[in-house]
């Protein structure tokens, strides 16, 4: 187990990634297979869920995971999001101060609890300084509605903004093995400043997970196809790339998930990878990560495999 920066929460490094589990960019995914995959979570050990106000078009993943925790809200950690809703199947910012309480208040129904161990702004909204919402956040806090406090997306002068008012406890960028550029500059401050680092996208959308194999043929609904890294020659070096991960996996006994959530977990600022399942199996997989790790000379011919395949064209969630 890990602490939430600051504070006294203790929550599993591998968590459960809630978004693929609502079935808007993840297809064939059934609610109770979803709700299959939260209880699985739980039974192997991870006691960290990451979900959001914007998780399904009307909070189903939040629903959700209020059904798996009813009567076991004491060895939870929940983290939620707030400050982006949908519109007409779009995604709209809202960092306004009582758009943050109110989505707060609806996240608290929905989860069918009175507090929220960690709740983030989502992303920045560019047409409300990042004080105003962290101010809402300061509200929430002093209310004992939340016991800490997130931010996602941010560049770093926008840490440096909202810390103006409050520091946060964690930041929420993504990150894994081909997509690093916080290591320039956000990760070094949080490891100053004493701020948790937790990552989304540490499979790379299920990409470095190792189970898509090269003439896999995307299905129209899939979401993934709009990413570059899913297209063309990148898709094609990238597979190169996971076969250097196979023989690695191969090695080790382990998967090619559990390998890649083992080198996140082990990079220095590092708290937690939150990785996205929508099948029982594939957070049981996930989960195991935890009772292994990897040797040096294994992190150093992955970190040569990186080396070789270079980082590659990143943009972030939204
Ligand atoms: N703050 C933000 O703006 C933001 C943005 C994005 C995500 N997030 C958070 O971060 C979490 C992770 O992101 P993500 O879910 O988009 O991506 P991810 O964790 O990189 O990848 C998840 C996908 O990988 C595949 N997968 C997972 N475990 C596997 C295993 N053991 N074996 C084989 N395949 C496996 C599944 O896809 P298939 O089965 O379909 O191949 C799954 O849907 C989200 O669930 C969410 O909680 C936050």
């Amino acid at each position: 187990m890990r602490l939430i920066a600051r504070t006294e929460i203790q929550i599993s490094p591998v968590a459960m990634g809630c978004w693929p589990i609502v079935g808007i960019t993840s297809i064939n995914v059934t609610k109770q297979q979803s709700l299959e995959t939260l209880r699985a979570a739980l039974d192997r050990g991870i006691n960290f869920f990451d979900t959001a106000y914007c998780y399904g078009y009307e909070g189903e993943s939040e629903r959700m995971i209020g059904r798996v925790v009813a009567d076991k809200r004491d060895q939870i950690v929940i983290a939620s999001k707030g400050g982006i809703h949908w519109q007409d199947r779009q995604q709209v910012k809202d960092g306004r101060p009582e758009t943050i309480k109110r989505e707060c208040e609806e996240s608290l129904q929905r989860l069918g609890t009175d507090f929220i161990d960690l709740h983030y702004l989502h992303a920045p909204d560019p047409q409300v300084p990042v004080t105003e919402s962290a101010g809402a956040f300061q509200e929430l806090l002093d209310a004992g509605k939340i016991r800490s406090v997130g931010v996602s997306n941010f560049t770093l002068e926008q840490l440096q903004e909202f810390s103006t008012v409050l520091l946060p406890n964690v930041y929420q960028p993504h990150y894994n093995m081909l997509q690093r550029e916080i290591e320039t500059d956000r990760l070094p401050w949080c490891l100053e400043k004493d701020v948790s680092v937790m990552v989304y996208w540490p499979l790379m959308k299920g990409l470095l997970a190792g189970k898509l194999k090269r003439d896999h043929q995307f299905d129209p609904r899939d979401g993934r196809q709009k990413y570059p890294m899913f297209q063309g020659e990148e898709w094609e070096k990238n597979q190169d790339f996971v076969d250097e991960l196979r023989e690695i996996a191969a090695e080790t006994g382990h998967s090619v998930a559990q390998v890649v959530i083992n080198w996140t977990l082990q990079r220095p600022g590092i708290t937690a990878a939150l990785c996205g399942a929508k099948r029982p199996e594939q957070i049981i997989d996930n989960a195991q990560t935890m009772s292994w790790e990897l040797t040096n000379e294994q992190i150093t011919r992955i970190d040569d495999a990186i080396r070789d395949r270079g980082p590659i064209v990143s943009k972030a969630a939204v």
